[in-house]
């Protein structure tokens, strides 16, 4: 949620890199973008409303002077996306620039405050507070790592900074955090700063990070991380991330969407090498608390709901799943040390799961982390940290990084199952046998599924409205085939258990209405026959995913997409999802949208 850059070299213009760095990053925001060089000792500005490849026709973001900058691209929170909104922001003097991620809570009062001291305050963002205030107390000496220091003690909410000023003699970067991601890279002679790895990527795989209360000043020759309480220095290494700049290309791909959800095999197959005992180290937390609870947000949160059954069926225990956002409203603050938290976050930033994560932590509660990124925020909340090995995913609707979610899931399943003993070593190990097949299982589902989902969306991509029914583990399933339409085809899309559906939504069901039934071979099977015939007998389009020769399903449907092989009932979600992840796909192509920036979202949500 909005991605922040800032770049300083000895020599070369800094822009063209700037602007690739900003491409890298727009799954982050993509309302407007903004760079601002330092050349000749004065600004050079360049921000627009748009996405990143508009605004680089209009205004040429690649030709700026100047060896130092900073970029931002924005998901608008404070003010409408417009030039004015769009950062960086400055001050009156036009000599300071910021960027900025996250949310200033006082602002009103502060830009209050500022325009009685004459301040002219241009915009109708939150941010635009902080270069005036730095403006202040640059104007009373300070340099401006002191400006900012002092800055971040006005200011309340959360923010991840960088700012640069003329008035400098030479050039550095300033940048600083609080609840909102910074990481640092250092090649020769040139330091970079940004909201997230992929950023510079193609530069370094060594990346050093900034943590809450610290503040970082960058030049060409290096860098230096002080605490902001004390002033005193901090130092950090650098960690070598696995992910290569590769990864975050479209490879020959016309979407990040169509080829994360092709990557999935080998996420699942680099998932299955974790080393056994960081799975071994969260079950045995698990086995050993009193309750168990799943917090998450998205299609997070599916992964949480689709985990609930594999550790109910293979382990013999029912956690509590929680919407990360409303955890504290309803615990009341009943947790102690018993109790067990199962964070999961593919980008290891959400702020409802942090913050929930936070609250439990402060009640005594043990973390475990599911998440994608190292050296994420969860990362160094968690008492234990699974870290998925999707690599990065640039689509702003997940889908390889839910498989690996799913992934650790089952393996964390597998293994509180073998403490519990609740499952026969038996069906524990044809269970695993199963997950080694997986990677084959979806290379597999894609391949049967992808021209049967570009063909359904071809001819319902005008329908308005559809229901995603399931029962058990297909619920998630549903939940989430629905969440993906929504997000990215736009449209209206509800999940709902088939068993509830006679109690209400059926009421939508009329003549030619779309129905997608999840339908495994499991115990749900019949059930859902009988909820196929009621929709049927009010004139539903039924389609279904069903197993491998299911002929009787096949009968009762007028679109099916099949699963070629048999699926372990608690696993289902991993292939089943796949269809309706290809179906929405097809249907936002179909419909003219660009999958990868879905309107009014971004992949990583750092407001409450
Ligand atoms: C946003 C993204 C979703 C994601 C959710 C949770 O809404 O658009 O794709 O599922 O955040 O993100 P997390 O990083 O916590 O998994």
């Amino acid at each position: 949620m909005c991605g922040i850059i800032g770049v300083v070299q000895k020599r070369g213009d800094v822009a063209p890199f700037l602007h690739q760095a900003l491409k890298r990053l727009e799954y982050r925001g993509y309302d407007s973008v903004g760079v601002t060089t330092i050349a000749d000792g004065r600004l050079h500005i360049k921000k627009e409303k748009g996405k990143i490849e508009e605004v680089h026709r209009k205004l040429n973001l690649d030709e700026m002077p100047g060896s130092m900058g900073i970029g931002h691209t924005r998901w608008a929170t404070h003010g409408i996306p417009s030039m004015l909104n769009s950062h960086p922001h400055f001050d009156c003097s036009g000599k300071i620039a910021v960027v900025h991620n996250g949310v200033i809570d006082n602002f009103m009062e502060l830009r209050a405050e500022l325009r009685e001291k004459g301040h002219k305050l241009q915009s109708e963002t939150d941010t635009e507070v902080i270069p005036h205030l730095i403006e202040d107390f640059m104007r009373d000496g300070m340099d401006l790592v002191h400006a900012v220091r002092e800055t971040t003690k006005r200011i309340q909410g959360t923010y991840a900074i960088v700012a640069m000023s003329t008035n400098a003699e030479e050039n550095y970067l300033v940048c600083t955090r609080d609840g909102n991601p910074l990481v640092i890279g250092r090649k020769k002679d040139v330091s970079y700063v940004s909201s997230d790895i992929p950023a510079f990527l193609p530069m370094t795989n060594d990346m050093i990070l900034l943590l809450d209360g610290e503040i970082a000043s960058l030049s060409a020759d290096g860098i230096k991380i002080e605490k902001i309480s004390d002033e005193s220095e901090v130092h950090r290494d650098s960690i070598r991330i696995s992910w290569t700049a590769d990864q975050a290309q479209k490879s020959g791909y016309p979407h990040f969407m169509l080829k994360e959800i092709h990557e999935q095999p080998d996420a699942i197959r680099n998932t299955l090498r974790l080393r056994s005992e960081v799975i071994r180290e969260a079950a045995e937390i698990i086995n050993s608390s009193e309750r168990i609870f799943m917090l998450a947000m998205g299609t997070s949160g599916h992964a949480a709901r689709a985990g609930r059954h594999m550790f109910s069926s293979i382990a013999g225990i029912l956690p509590v799943f929680e919407l990360a956002s409303d955890f504290s409203d309803t615990v009341y603050g009943a947790l102690s040390d018993k109790d067990c938290i199962i964070a999961i976050t593919q980008s290891g930033e959400t702020t409802d799961t942090i913050s929930a994560v936070k609250y439990a932590k402060e009640h005594g509660a043990k973390i475990i982390a599911i998440t994608n990124v190292v050296g994420s925020s969860i990362t160094r909340l968690a008492d234990h940290t699974i870290l998925t090995q999707a690599g990065p995913e640039i689509g702003v609707a997940a889908t390889k990084t839910f498989m690996v979610q799913l992934t650790s899931l089952a393996l964390l399943a597998l293994s509180v199952g073998e403490l519990t003993g609740f499952a026969d070593s038996r069906v524990i190990k044809t269970k695993r046998e199963f997950l080694e097949k997986l990677p084959d299982i979806i290379s597999d589902t894609i391949s049967r599924n992808e021209e049967p989902a570009r063909r359904l969306a071809g001819q319902i991509y005008d329908k308005p409205s559809l229901l995603f029914l399931g029962r058990g583990v297909s619920m998630a399933t549903a939940e989430e085939g629905a969440l993906k339409l929504k997000e990215i085809a736009y449209n209206h899309a509800e999940a709902y258990s088939a068993g509830e559906s006679k109690h209400g939504p059926i009421a939508l069901v009329q003549n030619d209405y779309p129905v997608i039934f999840v339908v495994p071979n499991d115990e749900t099977r019949s059930r859902m026959i009988g909820n196929i015939m009621e929709m049927k007998a009010r004139g539903a389009l039924v389609i279904s995913v069903i197993s491998k020769d299911d002929k009787e399903l096949e009968s009762l449907s007028n679109h099916i997409f099949t699963i070629p092989w048999d699926i372990e009932p608690e696993f289902s979600t991993m292939a089943f999802i796949i269809p309706l992840q290809l179906f929405s796909y097809y249907m936002a192509l179909r419909k003219g949208y660009d999958p990868d920036k879905p309107r009014n979202l971004a992949k990583s949500v750092t407001v409450l």
